[in-house]
This record gives structure tokens, C-alpha cells and sequence, in this order.
């Protein structure tokens, strides 16, 4: 589980956000790139996720509705763990 590589959207707020803490207080995960629009929200998040336990924890500010922006996520997100 460790080296898996969690790329989650809507991340910045309600479901997905709780859904990325939990994953990384109670199910391991350690490697997760965090999508929304908010940058601010999501470092907030990605603080969270770093004190329940995730080492490596990617903030993407993009826009889902743009096709750009859902390309950009899925190649920053390999660019920077290396994989997915
Ligand atoms: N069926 C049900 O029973 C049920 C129950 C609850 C919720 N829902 C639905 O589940 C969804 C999530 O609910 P929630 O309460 O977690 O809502 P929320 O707090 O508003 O969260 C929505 C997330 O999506 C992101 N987002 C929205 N538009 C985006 C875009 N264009 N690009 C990137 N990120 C975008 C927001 O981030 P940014 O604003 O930072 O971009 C935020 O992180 C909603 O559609 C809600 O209607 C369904």
C-alpha cells in the first residue's frame, strides 16, 4: 500500500476531503495528489493528510472542467511520484 499513488479530485472540501484524510490516517496510504480548484483549501487538506501520516502529499490547483487541466493532473501526478 505504501508505494501506491492516490490521485484524488475534489479534494479541497467536504467528501473528498474527509475521504483523503481517512485514507491517509486509516487505511496507509502515503503518496497522494490532491486536486480542486482551492489551493488554499487543499494545503489545509494536505496538512491533515501529513499529520495523519502521509509522507508525500501533491497540491494541484486545476480545474476539472478544463480537459487541459485533467491532463495536467494525471502528468504532474506521474511526473512527480514517478508513477500512479
Ligand atoms: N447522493 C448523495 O446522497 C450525496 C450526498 C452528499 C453529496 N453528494 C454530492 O457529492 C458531491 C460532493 O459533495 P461535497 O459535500 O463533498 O461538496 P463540496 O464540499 O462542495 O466539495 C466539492 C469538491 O469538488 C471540487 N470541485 C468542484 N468543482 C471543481 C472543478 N471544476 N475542478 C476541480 N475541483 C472541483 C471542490 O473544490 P474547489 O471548489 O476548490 O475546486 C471541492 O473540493 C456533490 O456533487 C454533492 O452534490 C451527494
Amino acid at each position: 500500500m505504501d508505494q501506491r499513488v492516490c490521485l484524488f479530485t475534489g479534494a479541497s472540501s467536504g467528501i473528498g476531503a474527509h475521504t483523503v484524510e481517512f485514507l491517509a490516517a486509516e487505511k496507509g496510504w502515503r503518496r497522494l495528489a490532491l486536486v480542486a480548484r482551492r489551493k488554499e483549501k487543499l494545503e489545509e487538506v494536505a496538512a491533515r493528510c501529513r499529520a495523519a501520516g502521509a509522507s508525500d502529499v501533491l497540491v494541484l490547483s486545476l480545474d476539472m472542467m478544463s480537459d487541459d487541466d485533467c491532463v495536467a493532473a494525471v502528468e504532474k501526478t506521474v511526473e512527480h511520484f514517478g508513477s500512479m
